[in-house]
């Protein structure tokens, strides 16, 4: 159950086992930091259900370890229901964004749809790249721009329940 007027933000990748709980993980530290009253609700979900149940890809969650972020997470599919429990859907590379939108119920869910990078204009980068099939850059790539992004992002929903 969502606590009252807490923000609810659900992070989206395509196998949600490298990119999404990555971001779950560092923006819940980020969150965490903060020691807020109301506690938010921080998930993350896959386009894709193939990896159902899974822990995040180990190579993921070596390097994330390295930073001290420990993905604990199971890989679950995006549902229609988290249109609905979210405010924030936040994708990380554009065809996630297309997905999304393509299945979001309403036009009210479509707006709680956005790119995670949309967020950190100041980095001229506007996805995070899919790390599965490359090298071990390409998750330290990963974990730098989800690092820079989760800040402004925290920044938004915090000014966003300021205006509430
Ligand atoms: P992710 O990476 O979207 O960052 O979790 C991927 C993981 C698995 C697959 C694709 C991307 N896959 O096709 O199995």
């Amino acid at each position: 159950m969502k606590p009252e007027n807490a923000p609810a933000i659900l992070f989206v990748c395509l196998g949600n086992i490298c990119r999404s709980p990555t971001a779950e993980s560092v923006f819940r530290a980020k969150v965490d930091a903060l020691k807020l009253e109301t506690p938010f609700t921080i998930d993350s979900a896959g386009i894709l259900g193939v990896h159902e149940g899974a822990l995040a890809d180990a190579r993921m969650r070596r390097h994330a370890t390295q930073r001290g972020y420990h993905l604990e997470s199971k890989s679950r599919q995006v549902t229609v229901a988290d249109f609905d429990h979210f405010d924030y859907i936040v994708g990380m590379d554009k065809q996630n964004y297309r997905d999304l939108i393509a299945r979001a119920p309403s036009a009210e869910a479509k707006k709680k749809v956005s790119l995670l990078l949309s967020y950190a204009p100041e980095l001229s980068r506007s996805e995070v790249p899919d790390p599965y099939y490359g090298g071990e850059a390409g998750f330290e790539d990963v974990l730098d721009l989800i690092e820079q992004a989760c800040d402004p992002l925290l920044q938004h929903i915090l000014t966003a329940q300021h205006r509430k």
